[in-house]
């Protein structure tokens, strides 16, 4: 398959977190690169996976600026800059809707948000637009409440597509979600992959057959034995291994054994 990997797109270098004595996060060094492909507008999605309670979240907030490190950064842009609070997307472990907004009002507030300028009448066709494309266009005039998990997940997620951010961080976006709704929202995320050449997806997740089904680069985050701290141990590269971009990529029988591996390194 034809690619290249290009430009850092966002860099994460030497990033420790301790609380107090307690060293949650030990010298964690990432880079994610630009891929592009022939004809394709090919963003990229990556995943950080790990066991629970292993400092995903704490990792998440990092990297979207939320949170300082005790030491290291993480940079992010053209310029490769300090990552500010508010330039990643982020939907969270509980994705947040405003409950006394209707649909189309929670879509709003991501273009309200939007770097560009829109007239009311445009907010209105992107909006739609999007709903038709993400099927919740029956769903505009609805309240958050009226919804299911997983279609609200769904206006989450579109709800940062909508803001203009290129970086959109996921905590967890698998779980709670039975066996079709993973498909659904597989498919969902590699639809806003393709959106743009520079979109990039970011997943902390424990579940790994779900990540490294629709990820390009994934990570393990473990603690190494006689350490504190938890750090990348493995990174694999999908691409490369021939696993990437594949919707039938679940009943490879490679695909099959990683996912097998993978389980005894977390
Ligand atoms: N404010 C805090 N002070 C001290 N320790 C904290 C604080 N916040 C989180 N921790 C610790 O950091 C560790 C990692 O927590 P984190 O929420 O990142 O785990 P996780 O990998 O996201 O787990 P899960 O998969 O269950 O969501 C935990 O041991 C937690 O107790
Ligand atoms: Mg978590």
């Amino acid at each position: 398959m034809e690619f290249t990997r290009e430009k850092v797109l966002l860099k994460a270098e030497n990033i420790n977190l301790k609380y107090g004595e307690n060293h949650i996060l030990r010298d964690i060094n990432l880079e994610i690169q630009n891929i592009t492909r022939p004809n394709l507008n090919q963003g990229q999605v990556i995943s950080l996976i790990g066991r629970s309670g292993i400092g995903k979240t704490q990792l998440f907030k990092i990297l979207s600026g939320l949170n300082k490190p005790t030491t290291g950064k993480v940079l992010i842009g053209e310029d490769l800059h300090p990552v500010q609070a508010g330039e990643v997307g982020i939907i969270p472990q509980n994705y947040i809707l405003f409950n006394h907004r209707s649909i189309f009002s929670n879509l709003k507030l991501g273009l309200d948000n939007c770097e560009k300028p829109h007239t009311e009448e445009e907010k209105k066709t992107i909006i739609h637009e999007h709903a038709k494309l993400f099927d919740l266009e029956q769903h505009l005039n609805k309240y958050p409440q009226q919804l299911s998990g997983g279609q609200r997940q769904r206006v989450s997620i579109i709800q940062q597509v909508l803001t203009g951010n290129k970086f959109l961080l996921f905590d967890e976006p698998f779980s709670g979600l039975d066996a079709l709704m993973i498909d659904k929202v597989t498919d969902l995320l590699l639809k806003v992959s393709l959106l743009h050449e520079h979109n990039t997806l970011i997943i902390v997740s424990h579940d790994i057959e779900s990540c490294l089904a629709i990820s390009d680069t994934a990570w393990i985050i473990a603690n190494q034995q006689g350490q504190q701290g938890a750090t990348i141990t493995e990174m694999i590269d999908l691409v490369h291994l021939g696993l990437a971009w594949r919707s039938d990529i679940r009943l490879d029988k490679q695909f099959i054994e990683l996912v097998a591996n993978m389980k005894y390194k977390l």
